[in-house]
């Protein structure tokens, strides 16, 4: 069998498959169908400092191609997650990333402060996509300087890996890369949602509440393949596939252009056990192509060396 582990950020992961933010819980909810140990780790949904109600219904909708969300964080706080879900992540076996989010650069210092002193948390992941509150309301992923600015702050606050979590929603996502990278980020999660809106032209309404929400699954695969691809490019610290991801040749796609590991998301709502099921098919496909390492993929990707030379995506 095809060994699976990988090194991220100092972490040991048995497999490179994590679930995403949001979509599973905080991991432990679902684990009468993904035993925690089947997996490479489990990332929490956003934790934000207050609890949140989130947005009005509708705020989930499904497209011919995908999902739409607009949930706002809806969450019960720091306070709740420390006393009582950590606790019973506690047994869990396998890698804990605590997602966080804030409605100011503070916020992001504080909760990783207050999650620094919690053993159950291995590392943190800052959800970049948040709107600035204080900042005209833009997410923080949107602005080098201000996306650097919430790095740095969680890094000064916590000795834990942190992964930045980035958006697809900007011109030149390498921008971002570097910049989390100076602000002393030890990973970067590539990507979150991008921008959609659906209508029913009969009704004139809005398929979501807030009219744009996230638009995610099989549908964004090749634009996160791409802006994780320009991560990759653009740092040193490793990379996190996301967006789209839903078979074992998903996974192998994005190990190959150079990501440490994947996370799973929207392909868990009609597959709940999915998660638990890819580590197996993984390592059946490395076998059949005879290749001994999940790690020997990643970065593998060729390309011809004039293609390198062309700036950008114009046809
Ligand atoms: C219903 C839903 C809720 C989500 N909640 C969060 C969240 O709380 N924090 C976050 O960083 N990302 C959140 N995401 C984004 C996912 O973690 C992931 O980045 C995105 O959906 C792309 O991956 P996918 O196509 O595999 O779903 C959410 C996505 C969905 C569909």
């Amino acid at each position: 069998m095809a060994d699976l582990a990988i090194s991220l950020a100092g972490l040991e992961l048995r497999n490179p498959i994590l679930s995403a933010s949001g979509t599973f819980g905080h991991g432990l909810e679902m684990q009468h169908i993904v035993a925690p140990s089947a997996v490479g780790g489990l990332v929490s949904k956003t934790v934000t400092r207050e609890p949140r109600a989130g947005n009005p219904m509708p705020r989930i909708c499904e497209t011919e191609a995908g999902f739409l969300n607009s949930i706002g964080l809806e969450n019960r706080g720091i306070e709740a997650y420390l006393t009582d879900t950590l606790p019973e992540v506690a047994g869990a076996d396998t890698v804990i990333l605590t997602n966080i989010g804030g409605r100011s650069a503070e916020d992001f210092g504080e909760l990783a402060a207050m999650l620094d002193e919690r053993d159950e948390v291995d590392g943190l992941e800052i959800n970049l996509s948040c709107p600035n509150v204080q900042g005209g309301r833009l997410p923080y992923s949107t602005d080098p300087a201000v996306a650097e600015d919430v790095v740095r702050r969680v890094r000064s606050a916590t000795t834990k890996p942190i992964f930045a979590k980035l958006s697809p929603n900007v011109t030149r996502i390498a921008d971002i890369a570097v910049a989390v990278e100076c602000g002393g980020a030890d990973g970067i999660t590539a990507v979150n949602t991008i921008l959609g809106m659906s209508v029913d032209w009969r009704t004139g309404r809005p398929g979501l509440n807030t009219v744009m929400g996230g638009f995610s699954g099989v549908s964004l695969k090749p634009i996160a393949l791409r802006c994780a691809w320009e991560c990759v490019r653009a740092v040193q610290i490793p990379v996190i596939g996301c967006g789209g991801i839903g078979t074992a040749d998903d996974v192998l796609e994005f190990l190959v252009v150079g990501c440490a590991a994947v996370q799973i998301g929207t392909a868990s709502f009609g597959d709940p056990g999915l998660l638990g099921r890819l580590p197996a098919e993984l390592s059946e496909r490395l076998d059949a192509a005879g290749i001994a390492a999940a790690r020997d993929v990643i970065g593998s990707l060729e390309v011809a060396a004039r293609t390198r030379e062309v700036p950008g995506g114009s046809t």
